[in-house]
C-alpha cells in the first residue's frame, strides 16, 4: 500500500519534471529567455521600401542616429555597455525599416562584425560600413580621419557641463537629479 503510494509520487513527480523541460525546450526554440540572436546578423523584419525619397530620407536620419551613438559611446565601455552596442546594432539592422536595405546591411555585418571595444573603435568600424554601403550605391567615399570632428555634436562641452553641475550639487550637498 504503502509502496504502491511512493510509486505513484514519484511517477507523478517525474511527469511535471518532463512537463516543465517540454516548455523551457518550447521557449528555447522560439529563442524566448535567449540572447543568442542578438549576438549576430538576421533576416529582414520589415517589407522592402519602395519609395526611392522615402528611403534616402530614412538612410541620412539613420546615419545620424548610428554616427552619433558611436560617437557618444565610452572611451572605457564595460563588457555590459559594448555587448549592448552589439545588440542594438545586429537589431537595428533585423529591424530597419527598409527590408531590402536591411538584407544587404546583414550581409555587410557578417563580412565586418560590428567592432564595439571603444568610442574609437565603434566609430572607424561605422564609417567603414557606411563607405561599403556608399560604394554599393556608387556614391562619394567619406574620410574616416575626419570621422571624429564630423559627429561631434558638442558631446565634449555637455560632458564638461555634466562634471561641472555634479561639483556644485556636491557643494550643495544634495543632487537636485
Ligand atoms: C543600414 C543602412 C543600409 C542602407 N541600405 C541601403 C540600400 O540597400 N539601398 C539604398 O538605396 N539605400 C540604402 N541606405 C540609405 C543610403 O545609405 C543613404 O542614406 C541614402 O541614399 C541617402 O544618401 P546621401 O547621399 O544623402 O548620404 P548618406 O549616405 O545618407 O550620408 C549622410 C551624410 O553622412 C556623411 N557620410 C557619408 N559617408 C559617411 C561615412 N562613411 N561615415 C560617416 N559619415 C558619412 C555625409 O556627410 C553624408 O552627407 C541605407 C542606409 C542605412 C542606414
Ligand atoms: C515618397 O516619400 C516621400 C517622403 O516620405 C513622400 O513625400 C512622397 O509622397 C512619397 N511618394 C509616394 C508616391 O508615396
Amino acid at each position: 500500500m504503502i509502496l504502491a503510494a511512493a510509486v505513484t509520487i514519484f511517477i507523478f513527480i517525474l511527469f511535471v519534471a518532463s512537463f516543465r523541460n517540454g516548455q523551457t525546450a518550447t521557449a528555447k526554440s522560439q529563442g524566448l529567455g535567449s540572447t543568442k540572436h542578438f549576438n549576430e546578423p538576421g533576416a529582414a523584419i520589415a517589407p522592402k521600401l519602395g519609395n526611392e525619397t522615402a528611403k534616402a530620407e530614412l538612410g541620412r536620419a539613420a546615419w545620424k542616429v548610428l554616427h552619433t551613438t558611436f560617437a557618444r559611446f565610452p572611451d572605457k565601455p564595460t563588457q555590459d555597455e559594448s555587448e549592448a552596442l552589439r545588440s542594438y546594432i545586429h537589431l537595428f539592422q533585423r529591424l530597419y525599416p527598409c527590408g531590402d536595405c536591411a538584407s544587404h546591411f546583414g550581409e555587410l555585418l557578417k563580412k565586418f562584425p560590428p567592432q564595439v571595444s571603444s568610442r574609437s573603435a565603434a566609430a572607424a568600424w561605422g564609417c567603414h560600413v557606411h563607405n561599403q554601403v556608399n560604394k554599393r550605391l556608387k556614391k562619394d567615399m567619406f574620410d574616416c580621419a575626419n570621422i571624429g570632428d564630423f559627429y561631434d555634436c558638442g558631446c565634449a562641452k555637455d560632458e564638461k557641463e555634466e562634471k561641472d553641475s555634479k561639483i556644485k550639487d556636491k557643494g550643495k550637498g544634495k543632487r537636485n537629479h
